[in-house]
């Protein structure tokens, strides 16, 4: 954390918990994550989007949004998101960790765990709002580019995609840096509607890229990208 930082959103703050200052929200334990009582230090080495915030990235969070998380996993940090963002879902798709993040709900009225396939927007459709405010990602596949941008539909005009590029799920051979160009760019890219039951000539449109940031100092060969879509 830098003195230029921006503000974090509403619900989120930096708190003396055992001794130390850490970035915190309110709720209840899930990964034996430090406490003052009321407040859950936030780990951002267990946290891409807690790395992005330590990071000073401008995530234009403001707290109340309505968020679509991709790769909730057991929940570690989408529960974090729950804490101070309003109805969050929270897309996974091995039954495993999925089954961990339903403890993770108990005390989450607004998180609603999806055990689905972020490649497969239209199994969710159904039950995800349109236009919602943020778009967190965190999938750690191969194809990540793909997916934000067949979630895309999700997100409003003015909505924010949150996302955490995992160079070794791309290819484990290739330069980081290199990998992230081609992620980037295929981001950016709007291409003439391919999709199933998109009509000739639909536009499929990209996002504009606002922000990246090297994570390694908690995330090594990530790259945090905020984008908003085009
Ligand atoms: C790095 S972990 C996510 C960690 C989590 N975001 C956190 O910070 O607490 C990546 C997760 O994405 C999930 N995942 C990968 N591909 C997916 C897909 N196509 N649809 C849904 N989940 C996927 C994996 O099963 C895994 O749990």
């Amino acid at each position: 954390m830098t003195d230029d930082n921006p503000e974090p959103p509403a619900g989120v703050e930096y708190r003396d918990i055992a001794g130390e200052r850490r970035l915190a929200t309110r709720g209840e334990s899930v990964y034996g994550e430090p406490t003052d009582g009321e407040w859950r230090a936030w780990n951002p080495d267990r946290s891409k989007l807690g790395a992005m915030l330590e990071s000073g990235m401008d995530t234009g969070l403001e707290g109340g949004e309505t968020v679509l998380y991709l790769g909730a996993a057991s929940g570690t940090t989408v529960s974090h998101v729950a804490d101070f963002a309003g109805p969050t879902y929270a897309v996974e798709f091995a039954p495993r960790p999925t089954r961990d993040l339903l403890s993770v709900v108990d005390s989450r009225p607004r998180l609603f765990p999806l055990l689905k396939d972020a490649r497969k927007p239209e199994t969710y459709a159904h039950v995800v709002e349109a236009d919602v405010d943020v778009i967190v990602q965190d999938v750690a596949t191969r194809g990540q580019a793909r997916v934000a941008l067949e979630n895309r539909r999700f997100l409003a005009a003015g909505g924010r995609l949150l996302l955490a590029i995992k160079a070794r799920s791309e290819d484990v051979t290739r330069d980081p840096d290199a990998v992230f160009e081609d992620v980037l760019a295929e981001l950016e890219v709007e291409r003439e509607g391919e999709r199933e039951g998109e009509r000739e000539g639909e536009r499929e449109g990209g996002y504009e890229v606002l922000e990246t940031a090297r994570l390694d100092e908690y995330h090594v060969d990530h790259l945090g990208v905020v984008a908003r879509p085009r």
